[in-house]
């Protein structure tokens, strides 16, 4: 999740664009870049890190010009350096782009323009698409642009200039954001709302598939096969604080949001659509390897932690090696016993966690490959890992981990189903339909958010107790860990997590008159077994709410006072969909007690300390 802005008019075009990048840094921070139209040409400066180094950079050498384009960057394809920051420009220096997404057939056009004398200088996917737009080039920017997208698949938002035509300012949306703000006598590109607010407030949003041509004086909006479309324009009324969180109260409550967009994301580029198979070009692990993995540990913090329980315990069904699991903070010290075919898995959303760090290096001072799940590409344990699965999430603001969490799951989905290809553990025919249900996951989150309002409610209720238990079986157990963390964290209500199966062992003696109990039943096989501890917190007069998908509703009503019915899938992805609610739940339950949801006391969101 990059952030892009464009600016055409008289205004002092570099302000104009380092404004808006930073209201855009919390997309990405990696490093920064813009392109200006100046009286010597289209002139680009960019620089690794945030955006400060840029501006430094410039404030010996400014760009004066009337027209440019401007990126902050997170990194996906390619490290954070000077070279892989953008705007990329194609060999001859007359094009500019910007963009935010992801070219998914990038490696073969790259190929492509590589036999054609194009000559590539960064690791990106972007500058494929600099290189194309020249190519393309008979004299009209606009037709350029089309004849480039039409070769490229994936997500793109983009920024284009040609120092050929300095008065038009070309922007394209294919699935990743991007709205148009009209001024009087400028026009704007960006991301998002708050990178032109402090300039317009009158804006078109595009849709997918849509393009526009800026000028100083008219915006023209066409579809990307050239069609002319009309638009009403939309004037915000948001102030700036509200514009940051898209028009949520929230950065939790928007990256909850975010989540079919992360899945959909992270699955990009990972799935070929011929052969119905997981692909990860950039792994470095070999199929001999794969192969002779013979265990697997999995190591990270917290919720990292617990998507690690959920992604391992799918990996273990998937390709039947063994996997264990360990926080971080135990793993490093505990000396772990590594052979030369164990496989070390360390999951961290920031890739700067310390213990996450130093479990890394354990494993790898014992000869363990180490493979990173991160969700920065450009971190610590990102660079230090001997393979890196990034899962596309975009920055996570809001201390409490959600679409980084979900994303997590996706990814070691991903990864299991890659394995299992390899392995032979799976017929290829089941590799497509795991595959098909988690396509279809995004839509069913989204339905799922639309049910936001009667998680409120519950949560209203139970942030009036003091105690409260989560249980389930399976996977439905690492969920309901997840469920607990977040509810602790942000809400600061006692909960705590049980196997279904162990209450009876010690826990069943806290259970008495009205405690809430959240019980996941999502997992087929184990669902009887979760209806009979159901019974048994039931009978000591706990009030029960059951997460469960809609075939079972009718029968579990007749056991528990309260059901919130998900989406089917298959019971491997359930907690893909099952900890939705309980991310609304923390997240309705920490507002109704007034705290502070985003910050919550005690906590930082990245811990880079042991
Ligand atoms: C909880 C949360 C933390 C982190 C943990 C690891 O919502 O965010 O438990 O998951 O501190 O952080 P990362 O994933 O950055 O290594």
């Amino acid at each position: 999740m990059c952030g892009i802005v464009g600016y055409i008019g008289d205004r002092d075009t570099q302000t104009v664009l380092l404004d808006g990048l930073k209201k855009l840094e919390y997309r990405g921070y990696d490093s920064a870049g813009i392109a200006v139209y100046t009286s010597k040409g289209l002139q680009v400066a960019k620089s690794i890190g945030r955006l400060a180094n840029l501006e430094s950079k410039l404030d010996g050498a400014p760009l004066e010009g009337t027209a440019g384009i401007g990126h902050t960057r997170w990194a996906t394809h390619g490290k954070p350096s000077d070279v892989n920051s953008h705007p990329h420009t194609d060999h001859t220096q007359k094009f500019s782009v910007v963009h935010n997404g992801i070219i998914e057939n990038y490696l073969e056009l790259k190929e492509e323009l590589i036999e054609q004398g194009y000559v590539f200088v960064s690791e990106t996917d972007t500058e494929v698409i600099s290189h194309l737009v020249a190519r393309e080039y008979k004299g009209d920017i606009v037709k350029a642009v089309q004849r480039a997208i039409s070769f490229m698949r994936g997500a793109f938002a983009l920024g284009v200039l040609t120092e050929y035509e300095p008065d038009r300012l070309v922007a394209v949306r294919q699935a990743s954001p991007l709205i148009i703000g009209i001024g009087e006598g400028e026009n704007f590109i960006g991301s998002d709302i708050p990178a032109i607010l402090k300039y317009t407030r009158r804006v078109y949003i595009l849709n997918d598939g849509e393009m526009a041509l800026l000028t100083k004086d008219a915006v023209e909006l066409m579809t990307i096969e050239g069609n002319f479309i009309s638009r009403e324009m939309i004037s915000v009324e948001w102030d700036e604080v509200t514009a940051e969180k898209g028009g949520f109260d929230h950065f939790m409550l928007k990256e909850i949001h975010e989540q079919p967009k992360a899945y959909r994301d992270t699955m990009l580029g990972r799935i070929d659509e011929k052969t119905h198979k997981v692909v990860f070009p950039n792994l470095n692990m070999t199929p001999e390897y794969i192969r002779s993995i013979r265990q697997i540990h999995i190591v990270a913090c917290g919720t990292a932690y617990h998507a690690g329980l959920v992604g391992g315990s799918v990996i273990e069904q998937l390709i039947r090696v063994p996997v264990s699991f360990e926080v971080a903070s135990e793993y490093r010290y505990r000396n772990p016993i590594i052979t030369p075919d164990t496989l070390v898995i360390v999951v961290s959303q920031s890739g700067e966690t310390a213990d996450t760090l130093a479990g890394l290096r354990e494993a790898q001072a014992n000869g363990a490959h180490v493979l990173a799940i991160t969700n920065v590409v450009g971190s610590s344990i990102a660079r230090d890992a001997n393979d890196v699965i990034a899962t596309l999430a975009g920055p996570e603001i809001a201390v409490a981990s959600t679409k980084a969490y979900t994303s997590q799951i996706i990814a070691f989905n991903l990864l299991g189903l890659y394995m299992a290809d390899i392995r032979g553990t799976m017929e290829a025919s089941e590799i497509a339909h795991v595959i098909a249900a988690m396509q279809s996951l995004p839509e069913q989150v989204e339905s799922l958010l639309a049910q936001s309002e009667s998680i409120k409610a519950y949560a209203e209720h139970i942030s009036k107790h003091e105690h409260l238990f989560f249980i389930g079986r399976g996977l439905d157990y690492a969920v309901a860990m997840e469920g607990s963390l977040k509810l602790k964290e942000i809400s600061y209500i006692h909960s705590e997590a049980y196997a279904a199966g162990e209450l009876k062992h010690g826990t069943l003696a806290l259970i008495e008159e009205g405690i809430p109990v959240i019980a996941l039943a999502t997992q087929d096989a184990l669902l009887e077994k979760t209806v009979s501890n159901i019974k048994e917190v039931k009978a000591r007069g706990a009030e029960v709410m059951a997460i469960t998908y809609e075939e079972h509703v009718a029968d579990l009503m007749r056991s528990v006072d309260q059901v919130f019915a998900i989406p089917k899938t298959l019971p491997l992805l359930m907690p893909a969909l099952s900890v939705v609610p309980l991310q609304l739940l923390a997240y309705y339950a920490s507002l109704a007690l007034g705290h502070d949801v985003d910050k919550p006391r005690n906590l930082a969101k990245s811990v880079t300390v042991e």
